[in-house]
C-alpha cells in the first residue's frame, strides 16, 4: 500500500442535506450523539441496546467476552429465543392483527400474513420439524424459492434451535451437494417449484441429483408443493409440507436458547477456493438486524411497508426480507419472481400496488432498470416511497442520481449501505434524515461499529487510499467458518492481529468529511505503473459515457506497467466508429491516462452469478487469453462467454 492512489477527477462534489422528517434520528447531532455513547461507554451502551430492544429468556449478565479473540462472544450467558422476539411478542403487545408479510407471487397471487397467523405457521412447522426428530443443534439446509414457506422454515428452524442453511435456490445441484455435506444436514426444505420468468423453476429434482451420491445425514425431505407438478416422490425419505403441518399441533413452547448458539449459515465465496460458511449467532445477530432496520431505513414498524428485493438465499435477505422487519414488528414485503417479469414495471407496479415506503436494491438491478428506460418508473405511482436503499456494490454516481431523481423524486433520500455476509448487517451508512449524503459514498460508520482504514501495517491512513477495517468487534459479528477454524483466523484476522482488528477485504478511501469511499475489493485493485488504480472507478467513469450501459475491468498482467486495464463495456446502442478510441479518451480524461483502458472488448451482457455479481475471475482469465478455471456453475448466461473471448 505503499504506492500513491490516484486522485481521481471523478470525486463526487455534489452534497445532498438529509430531506427534514419525523425520524428516529433527525439531525447529525443525532448521529454524533448515539456514536458518542458507544466511545464513552462500548459495553454498557450495547448491554442497554440489547435489554431494551430485545426479549430474553434470560437476560445476560456480561456484555462482551473477549478472553479469546478473535473468537468473540456477545451476551453469552442470556437465553434468547429468536422465533418469540419476532412473532410472539408482537402478538403479546396487541400487534397479532398487523400484517407480517405481504407476498406476491409471479403469476400475481397475494398473500397477507398477520402475526397472528405467521406465529400459528411458525409453530405448525416446528412442531413438524420436531415431529421427524430434528432438534436443538441439528442443521437444516432450506432451498426454496421466495415463497412465505422460506420465512416460516427459517423461522421455525430458530424456534427450535435448529441451524438453517438457505442455500440460494439457483444455485446448482451440485453447489447444494457440496453445502450439505459441509453441513451434515438432517433435513432438507425445498418446493417442487417456484415461478421464474413465467415458468416453473423445479427445485426437488435439483435436491433428488445433489443426494444421489453421499449426503448421508439427510434422513427428510420437505416439499411445498408451490409447482403442483409431477416430481419423483421417494416415499422413505420425502416429506409433503401440508400433510406434515396438518398433524401439529399450532402452539409450540419456544427451546431455550443461548445467545451464541449458532442461528444460521451461510455460505459465501471467498477470493480463493471453495465458499465458506459464514456461522452467525443468535442474540448479537438479531440484535444488530433489528436496530440497523432503524438506523439506516428510520423503519417504523406501524406504517412503513418495507421490501428489500434480495432473495433469502444472502445474507441481505435474512436480516432484511426476514429477521430485521419481523423482529421490530413491521411489514416485510416477499416477491417471488424475476424483477423484470412480465417487464421492466414490475418492481414499481409492486411498489405503487402495496404502498411500499422503504426500498431496498443493488446497484446492478438499478443499471439494468436504467437501460430499461424511465417510462417505465414513470408509469406508476411511487409518491409513497420515502427512503431508498442500496447494497452489493459501489454504486456509481450515475445510478445514484437515476435513482434520487426518477424513483425518489428527489424526496427520498439514498442510503448506500456497505456491509458484507460476515458482518450479519450494515456496517456503513447514512442515518438517512441525519447524514448528508453524496453519491457514491455509503457515507459513515453506524454508531456501535468503529471502521477504519489502514496501510498494510495496521496504521490510519491519512490520506488516498487503504484497507478497510473494523477496530472493535459488534454484536453480529461472524462467529467462524463452519468446520474451518483456521480459514476463519487467516481469512479476517491474522493480516491485523497485532491490532486486533477484522479486515473486510475491501479497499476504501476517506475524504476531507471523513466519508468513506468504498473502491472494491482489494483483489480488484490494479497496480498500472506502481499506481493504485481501483476497477470501480475506470468503471464508473465508462458508465459515465452516454454511450455506455455497464462496464467491467480487471487487470491483466503486463511486462512494463505490471498490469494493464482491460475493460469490457456493454452499450446502450451498437457499436459506433471509432468508439473506442472515444471511450479511451473519455476515460483519460474522467480519471488519468493512467486509468486509459489498453483494451476494450464489447459484449451484450456481463458474466454474472445469479445473485448479480460480476464474475470478475472468469473475466481475468478472460482477459488473460487464459483457460478458463473458475466455477462457471452459477454463471447466468453461459453463452456470453465465447463473446467476451473475442
Ligand atoms: C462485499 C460483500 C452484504 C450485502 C451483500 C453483499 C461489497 C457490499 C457495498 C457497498 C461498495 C459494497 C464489498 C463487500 N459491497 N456493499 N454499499 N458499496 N461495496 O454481501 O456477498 O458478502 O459481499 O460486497 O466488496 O466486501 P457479500
Amino acid at each position: 500500500m505503499t504506492q500513491e492512489t490516484i486522485q481521481s477527477t471523478l470525486e463526487e462534489i455534489r452534497v445532498f442535506e438529509p430531506p427534514k422528517s419525523k425520524a428516529l434520528f433527525s439531525s447529525l447531532h443525532d448521529w454524533k450523539l448515539a456514536s458518542d455513547a458507544f466511545q464513552k461507554d462500548f459495553e454498557g451502551t450495547w448491554g442497554n441496546l440489547a435489554q431494551q430492544h430485545l426479549t430474553w429468556q434470560k437476560l445476560f449478565t456480561q456484555v462482551l467476552d473477549e478472553r479469546n479473540p478473535p473468537f468473540y462472544r456477545w451476551f453469552a450467558d442470556g437465553n434468547i429465543n429468536l422465533s418469540e422476539n419476532c412473532l410472539d411478542r408482537h402478538v403479546n403487545n396487541g400487534l397479532g392483527e398487523q400484517v407480517a408479510i405481504i407476498w406476491e407471487g409471479e403469476p400475481g397471487d397475494v398473500r397477507r400474513i398477520t402475526y397472528n397467523e405467521l406465529l400459528a405457521e411458525v409453530c405448525l412447522a416446528a412442531n413438524g420439524l420436531k415431529s421427524l426428530g430434528i432438534k436443538k443443534g441439528d442443521r437444516v439446509i432450506i432451498y426454496m424459492p421466495m415463497i412465505p414457506e422460506a420465512a416460516i422454515a427459517m423461522l421455525a428452524c430458530a424456534r427450535i434451535g435448529a441451524t438453517h442453511s438457505v442455500v440460494f435456490a439457483a444455485f446448482s445441484a451440485q453447489a447444494l451437494h457440496d453445502r450439505i455435506e459441509d453441513t451434515g444436514a438432517k433435513a432438507v426444505i425445498t418446493a417442487d417449484g417456484g415461478w421464474r420468468r413465467g415458468a416453473i423453476h423445479d427445485l426437488k429434482s435439483c435436491v433428488d441429483v445433489a443426494l444421489t451420491q453421499g449426503c448421508n445425514s439427510v434422513e427428510h425431505v420437505l416439499i411445498v408443493k408451490r409447482g403442483h407438478h409431477d416430481t419423483n416422490w421417494q416415499e422413505d425419505r420425502d416429506v409433503d409440507w401440508v400433510d406434515l403441518l396438518k398433524a401439529q399441533a399450532d402452539v409450540c413452547e419456544p427451546t431455550i436458547i443461548e445467545a451464541e448458539h449458532p442461528l444460521f449459515i451461510l455460505y459465501t465465496s471467498g477470493s480463493t477456493g471453495k465458499p465458506k460458511g459464514i456461522v452467525h449467532s443468535t442474540a448479537g445477530y438479531l440484535l444488530w438486524a433489528h436496530l440497523t432496520m432503524q438506523y439506516s431505513f428510520d423503519f417504523k414498524p406501524e406504517s412503513d411497508v418495507f421490501w428489500c428485493t434480495a432473495d433469502v438465499g444472502w445474507i441481505t435477505g435474512h436480516s432484511y426480507s426476514v429477521y430485521g422487519p419481523l423482529c421490530n414488528g413491521g411489514t416485510t414485503l416477499m416477491y417471488e419472481g424475476v424483477p423484470t417479469y412480465p417487464d421492466a414495471g414490475r418492481i414499481w407496479k409492486i411498489c405503487q400496488d402495496h404502498g411500499v415506503t422503504v426500498f431496498y436494491t443493488a446497484p446492478t438491478a438499478i443499471r439494468a432498470l436504467i437501460k430499461a428506460g424511465d417510462d417505465y418508473p414513470n408509469a406508476y405511482d411511487l409518491s409513497k416511497l420515502r427512503v431508498l436503499g442500496t447494497v452489493g456494490e459501489p454504486i456509481n454516481p450515475e445510478a445514484w442520481m437515476w435513482y434520487h431523481t426518477v424513483i425518489g423524486k428527489e424526496r427520498c433520500p439514498i442510503v448506500d449501505t456497505w456491509w458484507q455476509t460476515e458482518t450479519g448487517g450494515h456496517m456503513l451508512a447514512p442515518m438517512p434524515f441525519s447524514i448528508p449524503t453524496k453519491p457514491g459514498s455509503a457515507t459513515l460508520p453506524l454508531p456501535g461499529i468503529f471502521a477504519g482504514i489502514v496501510d498494510a501495517e495496521g496504521e490510519d491512513v491519512k490520506d488516498g487510499g487503504g484497507l478497510l477495517v473494523l477496530k472493535k468487534p459488534w454484536p453480529s459479528m461472524l462467529r467462524g467458518v463452519w468446520g474451518d477454524e483456521q480459514r476463519f483466523i487467516e481469512t479476517y484476522w491474522e493480516k491485523f492481529a497485532h491490532k486486533g482488528y477484522y479486515f473486510a477485504g475491501d479497499g476504501a478511501r476517506k475524504d476531507e468529511d471523513g466519508y468513506f469511499w468504498i473502491m472494491g475489493r482489494v483483489d480488484d485493485v490494479l497496480n498500472v505503473s506502481g499506481h493504485r488504480l481501483g476497477t470501480m472507478e475506470v468503471e464508473s467513469a465508462l458508465v459515465s459515457h452516454h454511450a455506455v450501459a455497464e462496464a467491467a475491468v480487471v487487470g491483466r498482467s503486463d511486462d512494463i506497467k505490471g498490469e494493464s486495464v482491460f475493460a469490457f463495456v456493454v452499450l446502450k446502442e451498437p457499436e459506433s466508429e471509432g468508439l473506442e478510441a472515444i471511450l479511451r479518451a473519455h476515460v483519460s480524461k474522467e480519471i488519468g491516462p493512467i486509468a486509459k483502458p489498453d483494451t476494450i472488448r464489447f459484449a451484450d451482457n456481463l458474466p454474472k452469478t445469479r445473485s448479480g455479481k460480476i464474475m470478475r475471475r472468469l473475466l481475468r482469465d478472460i482477459a488473460a487469453g487464459r483457460d478458463i478455471n473458475s466455477d462457471i456453475s452459477t454463471l447466468e448466461d453461459q453463452s456470453v462467454i465465447a463473446q467476451l473471448q473475442g
